[in-house]
Formats: structure tokens, C-alpha cells, sequence
């Protein structure tokens, strides 16, 4: 079973699906900095439960969304459906997917890059990415950081993430220094009536130096436009930033 199956309930309920909501209300403002349209078709890479997605329609984009888990979809176009937006949702994997439109802007937000264990898989998805977009297109990301997964992350090493009547969330990390790479164990517990049932899903993420990102992306053929330590206040990265957002564009030829 991949990740985000059962796990995907629980995420749509936590606090997961603000980190990309509140960035779709930031993007706007840097939008006009970087003379990028305020509409126009948008691809969300690993859209997960389509937080981002609709947010960005009620905005007048038209959106697309691909996931690899089938239950972050099902809810995704469940809230589309309630919401009356008109969005598709494919089941996807960013490393090889097709479509038969160009994209103004592709995204990927939440560590979504950070599950690709290989830096081959990270530039199969950017040469995807470069493909789906328009020339003169954008591809604007986020990714932790190896600070990030292996400072930051293992500050707590066990945490509650979410607890309510019928619901209780914990966190358990590490990080293998030889392998650089970090585990969240995630085990949740659901009340049904008296009962409690415990589930648990563990994940990878692995993260890759800015030289390594900017590598790929140029070897892709995009151009590296930017790289944040905040896209909040557009400050550069930093040795301890726990998270980089990255602008690049492909280029018109
Ligand atoms: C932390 S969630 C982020 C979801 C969403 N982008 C957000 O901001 O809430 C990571 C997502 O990446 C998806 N994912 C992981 N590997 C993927 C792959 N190879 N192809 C497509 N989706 C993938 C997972 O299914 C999950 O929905």
C-alpha cells in the first residue's frame, strides 16, 4: 500500500491542507514581481487533497491537478464537486506523467518533491515539468532541506501531531545520516464508538543541496530564476533555512 491511503482522511481533517492554502494567498503579490499572468491554466504537481487547487480556481485559474494516491483525489474532487469548481484530478506520478495541455505555471508544494528518493527520479519530474509547460512558463516548488530533515525534523523525536475526541495523531522521526534520508513514522488512532482502531504509514523524504536542485533544473533546460528561504518575505537561503521555494522558468526559445 503507498502512502496517503488511509493516511489521506487524517490529512484532510489536520492542519496540513493551510500550508498550501496560505500560499496561495501570498502568491498574488509575487506574481506581479515577476511579471508572471494572474491567470491563466495551472498544473499542481502532488496536488494531494486539492487544497491548493481550488483555492487558485476561486481565483479564476484553470487547474489540474495529479496525484499519486488515489484517496487524496477522491477527496479532492469530492471538495471541488461541493465547491461547483470544474477541476481535474488524474491519478499520476510526477516522475513520468502525461498530458495533452501546456501549462502558464506548474507547482509543487509540502515537501511533495522530498518523497522522491533519487535525484534521477527529481529530474524525471522536472523534464515532465519542462514538457507540460508553455515557453515562457513557470515552475515554482518548494523543498525541505537536508538542515530541515536532518536538524529540524529530529528536534522532537515524538510528538502528538493532532488529538480530538476521535482522533489521535503521533510523529515518530529519524534520519540516517549515511543514507540522508528521513523517516516519519505517522500512527494514528481512530475512536469508532468504544473502539480504537490504530493505523500507521511510515514515510521517506530525502533532501538535496540547492547546487543539486539548480543541476537538474538546468540540465532540464529551465532557467534557475530564484531561490527563497521564505516565500513569505523573499529572503534568501540561509545555513539553517529548513525549507528552499524555487522559481524557474522555461524559457522562450
Ligand atoms: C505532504 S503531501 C502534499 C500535498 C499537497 N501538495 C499540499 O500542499 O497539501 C505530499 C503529496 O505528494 C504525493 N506524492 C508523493 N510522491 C508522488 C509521486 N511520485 N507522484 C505524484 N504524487 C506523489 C502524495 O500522494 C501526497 O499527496
Amino acid at each position: 500500500m503507498t502512502v496517503y491511503h488511509h493516511f489521506a482522511q487524517v490529512y484532510a481533517r489536520g492542519y496540513y491542507p493551510e500550508f498550501s492554502q496560505a500560499l496561495a494567498g501570498l502568491l498574488p503579490g509575487i506574481f506581479e514581481q515577476y511579471e508572471i499572468p494572474r491567470t491563466g491554466n495551472l498544473l499542481d504537481l502532488a496536488c494531494g487533497e486539492g487544497s491548493f487547487a481550488l483555492e487558485m480556481a476561486k481565483m479564476g485559474w484553470s487547474v489540474a491537478g495529479i496525484d499519486q494516491s488515489e484517496e487524496m483525489l477522491r477527496l479532492a474532487r469530492h471538495r471541488a464537486t461541493t465547491a461547483g469548481l470544474e477541476i481535474e484530478f488524474k491519478q499520476q506520478d510526477m516522475r513520468s506523467f502525461e498530458t495533452d495541455r501546456q501549462y502558464d505555471l506548474i507547482t509543487c508544494w509540502f515537501d511533495s518533491l522530498n518523497y522522491l528518493l533519487r535525484i534521477e527520479d527529481v529530474q524525471s519530474a522536472f523534464e515532465r515539468a519542462y514538457k507540460a509547460l508553455k515557453p515562457g512558463g513557470w515552475f515554482i516548488f518548494d523543498m525541505n532541506t537536508i538542515y530541515g530533515l536532518a536538524i529540524e525534523w529530529q528536534k522532537q523525536k515524538c510528538y502528538v501531531q493532532q488529538e480530538t475526541e476521535d482522533l489521535l495523531e503521533l510523529h515518530q522521526t529519524s534520519y540516517d545520516f549515511e543514507k540522508r534520508m528521513a523517516t516519519m513514522r505517522i500512527t494514528w488512532f481512530i475512536r469508532n464508538d468504544e473502539i480504537w482502531q490504530k493505523y500507521e504509514e511510515i514515510h521517506f523524504e530525502r533532501a538535496y543541496s540547492v547546487e543539486k536542485i539548480k543541476n537538474a533544473l538546468t540540465t532540464t533546460g529551465f532557467s534557475f530564476e530564484s531561490v527563497y528561504g521564505s516565500l513569505r518575505n523573499l529572503t534568501p537561503v540561509k545555513q539553517d533555512s529548513s525549507r528552499v521555494w524555487i522559481f524557474a522558468q522555461k524559457k522562450s526559445q
